[in-house]
């Protein structure tokens, strides 16, 4: 994880910035045989009982729609809760101020975006990510993205 906010790209954000800001982070193992018990730990502590994968790469029908969609700006009525286990992406968040917060994802991060907190997402250059997403409960889940005010 490397973040920063977007128009100071050379002032890093830490961890605890980002708990100030609400947003949940911690750096599992890449391996699947370290990872499977620290974030089994974390579905139990937090009630997330279902769990897919989303894998996104230049072959995925509709990419391009796909990554429009999920770069423009929105929120959830739920966490959002994602485990990078290839590749890497960007999450873009909004923080108290209205400033974006840049965070650039890799293996072994998990992010928690909390609920009603502004984000939007998009992959980096290599065009590929590999997520698993956690849920409480994935009825209802969906984006309401922001109108203008
Ligand atoms: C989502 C991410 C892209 O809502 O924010 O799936
Ligand atoms: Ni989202």
């Amino acid at each position: 994880m490397r973040a920063y906010l977007l128009d100071q790209p050379d002032q890093p954000l830490s961890g605890a910035d980002l708990a100030a800001e609400g947003i949940l982070y911690w750096q599992l193992p890449t391996d699947p045989a370290e990872y499977e018990a620290p974030l089994q730990q974390i579905r139990q502590d937090r009630g997330y009982v279902q769990m897919d994968e989303v894998n996104l790469h230049p072959a995925v029908p509709n990419l391009e729609p796909l990554l429009d969609k999920f770069f423009t700006e929105h929120i959830h009525t739920d966490e959002e809760i994602r485990f990078v286990v290839a590749g890497s992406g960007i999450f873009d968040l909004r923080d108290v101020h209205d400033r974006w917060m840049r965070v650039h994802v890799v293996p072994g991060d998990l992010v928690i975006v909390p609920a009603n907190k502004y984000h939007r997402f998009t992959l980096e250059e290599n065009r590929a990510i590999t997520c698993k997403r956690l849920f409480q409960n994935t009825a209802g889940w969906e984006a309401i993205f922001r109108t203008a005010a």
